[in-house]
């Protein structure tokens, strides 16, 4: 029997990752995935802990599966209620205790045990699980027998041990760790054979990958990309999140002379005061930021750089902010993601004495994403007119129209009735729209260079 599975997903790409590997364990034991609760047998609330209002959302979320929960045992059946992701793991046994909804709580390094939970739950039970265990999840996980289009997400590290003042993520994903070489070529490859074109190495510090390499050398995330780059009809890379820390010279040769490495950075700086930077513990100062930005770009002068933001960390003065502003001034930024500081139990900085008002912080968050706007707009504008590159990855609006992604990761939407999903086509940019690029087809698909280092 076919049981429905739904899985909704919140947080960063990791967790997206993480809800298709998800798919891919209940599989094998009959869980079909779904694309609405009404009627599921299982849902998972793959959760987000990073902000106060990410974790909110799961609390709401659970609410609105009480009457679908009801209406499934009215029928004499059971809706398997699963919490998995960061908010399992920071907050799941006290869920488990107080709500009478969730039946399973499952932390992100343990999800490969997920059937067995199930299995635990008899009739009316509940399972718990957030250990970081010593075994490797990946090496227990079954393949995946299908992808969702020719853009794929491949964790290749996970968890950090930076302990940024604000952050929660050392706390709910535990300390760093690489994947072995062979574990990751073996899956691109696999991703590749399902049709993937383009694959985004994934890690919460995914430029602190290391491992021992093909060669038996100690490699870093740059000779790994070089290795990826062989694979055949594998045409585009990108990795995310990077550290400032991380970005080590091999990394930036990998731009200079990689062609698959696609011309997009997204390197989180998060603010511009050397006082706050010291206070949240990123270990550089604002001037390390620049001039790494300034050894980037002169590997890769197109390259698009991408960053986060947080305003109103405990201590932030207007001057602070001024120099946050500046140097968003400076290094200008294609695309970017800014918050409002958010305290966040059991960080360091939650306790700081200097909380800044929540006014301030707004008004801040206000001046400082006027900026980033127009930044991405400009960056937009350039684009007009020329010609680029795009991986098409699903159908569009109307008929004919299909929407990819340029090397600069726009979505651009544009007319080619004549060519397929996965195909990559050259697109001549003729409008702006506020968060994609249209435009016009301007030759026939690339053949994609036939595989050779399988
Ligand atoms: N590993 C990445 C970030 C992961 S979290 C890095 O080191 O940059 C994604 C973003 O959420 C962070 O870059 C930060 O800007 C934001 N963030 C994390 N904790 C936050 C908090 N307590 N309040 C507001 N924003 C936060
Ligand atoms: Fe969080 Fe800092 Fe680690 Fe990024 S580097 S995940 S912001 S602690
Ligand atoms: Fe959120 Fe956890 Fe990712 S806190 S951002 S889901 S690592």
């Amino acid at each position: 029997m076919t049981r429905k599975l739904f899985i909704k997903t919140y947080g960063c790409q990791m967790n997206a990752y993480d809800s298709a590997r998800m798919a891919d364990v209940m599989a094998p034991h009959g869980y079909a995935i779904v694309d609405a609760p009404d009627g599921a047998d299982m849902v998972v609330l793959n959760t987000c802990h990073i902000r106060e209002k990410a974790a909110e959302k799961v609390y709401s979320e659970l609410g609105r599966l009480r009457a679908l929960k009801q209406e499934k045992a009215a029928q004499g059946e059971r809706m398997i209620v699963a919490v998995a992701g960061c908010v399992a793991q920071a907050e799941g046994e006290e869920m488990l205790r107080r709500s009478d909804l969730v039946d399973i709580v499952v932390g992100p390094q343990v999800y490969h045990r997920l059937p067995e939970l199930v299995a635990r739950l008899g009739r009316d039970g509940k399972a718990l699980d957030t250990e970081f265990p010593t075994d490797d999840k990946f090496d227990a996980m079954p393949e995946t027998k299908a992808v969702e289009g020719p853009a794929a997400f491949l964790t290749v590290q996970e968890g950090c041990d930076k302990f940024c003042t604000f952050c929660v993520v050392p706390y709910t994903r535990g300390a760093e760790y690489s994947r072995p070489v062979s574990q990751i070529v073996a899956e691109a490859r696999h991703l590749v054979d399902l049709g993937v074109r383009e694959i985004t190495l994934l890690g919460q510090n995914v430029n602190a990958f290391h491992g021992a390499g093909v060669d038996g050398e100690a490699w870093g995330l740059g000779q790994l990309i070089r290795h990826l780059a062989r694979i055949g009809g594998l045409e585009r890379l990108r990795y995310t999140t990077s550290h400032p820390r991380d970005m080590d010279d091999e990394l930036i040769a990998a731009h200079r002379d990689e062609a698959k490495l696609m011309p997009y950075l997204h390197l989180p700086v998060q603010a511009g005061s050397d006082t706050v930077l010291e206070a949240m513990n990123r270990g550089h100062t604002a001037d390390d930021y620049r001039r790494l930005v300034g050894r980037i770009r002169a590997a890769r002068p197109d390259i698009a750089l991408s960053s986060d933001f947080i305003v109103g960390f405990p201590g932030e003065t207007d001057r602070d902010f001024e120099a946050t502003l500046d140097l968003v001034r400076e290094v200008g930024f294609a695309q970017s993601f800014s918050f409002k500081y958010s305290a966040r139990p059991g960080t360091p900085a939650a306790a700081a004495r200097k909380q800044v008002p929540d006014d301030v912080k707004a008004d801040r968050l206000a001046r400082l994403q006027a900026l980033l706007d127009e930044q991405a707009t400009a960056f937009a504008q350039d684009c007009l007119d020329r010609s680029i590159d795009v991986l098409l990855e699903k159908p569009g609006r109307y008929p004919g129209q299909l929407i990819g992604r340029s090397p600069y990761l726009q979505a651009v939407h544009v007319v080619a009735p004549d060519h397929a999903i996965g195909d990559i086509v050259s697109v001549r940019v003729s409008e702006v729209m506020p968060h994609s690029l249209r435009g016009e087809l301007v030759s026939t698909a690339r053949t994609p260079i036939a595989a050779v280092a399988h």
